[in-house]
């Protein structure tokens, strides 16, 4: 027996997400196997197709495919940008598919994290205690995730981001690599924080910010 997924994005993010799957099933420690079907995406460029192809995983065709996917099938979202997956998850929504979630070997999550269906977390992350996490949220490498806090759905924390404790992050923010989030501090729907940012005081809803302190 196996558990069936496809992989939503044919980029870069999209193949990491495979490459961690991959890992999983390497550890064993899963009773079913993770079985990739394929990758779908509407409009894979010729390069990634290639790429794709290298890792002998097969290219099923436009998003559109899972509307007539085996039942049972899985999805996981392989696109990097909050706001790109959010709006392709909520159209994947409507297909009654369920998402899986994967969390790489060497990834570190407490033993009482909360999550929704989708979760991505990326080699070497580490989310401590009393973590909640919406649907769909990515966790890059070494992405930090403090006690307390809560991301929303579609969050990402890009490579090596430290969200401190008792922060929250709305829907589909995106923290920056390399970027700190202080203790405590909120940071609305839809917000970007720029790469190596430090954001000390709270970020409003939909904006950008960059620079130490973020503004
Ligand atoms: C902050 C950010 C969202 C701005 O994007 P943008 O609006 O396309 O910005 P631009 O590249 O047009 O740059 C606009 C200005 O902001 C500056 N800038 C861009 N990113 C910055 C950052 N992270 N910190 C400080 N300044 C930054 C640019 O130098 C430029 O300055 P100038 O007008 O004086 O020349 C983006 O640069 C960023 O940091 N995104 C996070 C990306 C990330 O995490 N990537 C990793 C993927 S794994």
């Amino acid at each position: 027996m196996s558990t069936d997924v496809v992989i939503v994005g044919c980029s870069g993010h999209g193949r990491e997400v495979y490459s961690i799957v991959q890992a999983v099933n390497e550890t064993g420690a899963r009773q079913e196997a993770v079985r990739v079907l394929g990758f779908v995406d509407d409009a894979p460029s010729e390069r990634n197709l290639k790429l794709v192809q290298r890792l002998d995983v097969a290219y099923l065709g436009r998003v559109d495919w899972l509307r007539t996917a085996p039942a049972g099938t899985h999805v996981l979202l392989g696109l990097g940008h909050p706001g790109v997956r959010q709006r392709l998850g909520r159209r994947i929504d409507g297909y009654g598919l369920p998402a899986f979630s994967v969390v790489h070997p060497d990834a570190t999550v407490g033993r009482d994290l909360v999550h929704g269906e989708g979760l991505v977390v990326f080699p070497g992350a580490r989310v401590t205690t009393n973590v909640t996490l919406g649907r769909h949220v990515h966790l890059n490498q070494n992405a930090t995730v403090g006690h307390d806090s809560v991301l929303e759905d579609y969050v990402s924390v890009n490579p090596s981001a430290a969200v401190s404790g008792d922060c929250h992050l709305a829907e589909a923010v995106l923290i920056g690599t390399c970027a700190a989030v202080l203790q405590g501090r909120r940071v609305g729907p839809g917000a970007t924080v720029g790469a190596s940012a430090c954001v000390v005081r709270d970020v409003p809803d939909g904006t950008v910010v960059k620079g130490v302190p973020a503004r």
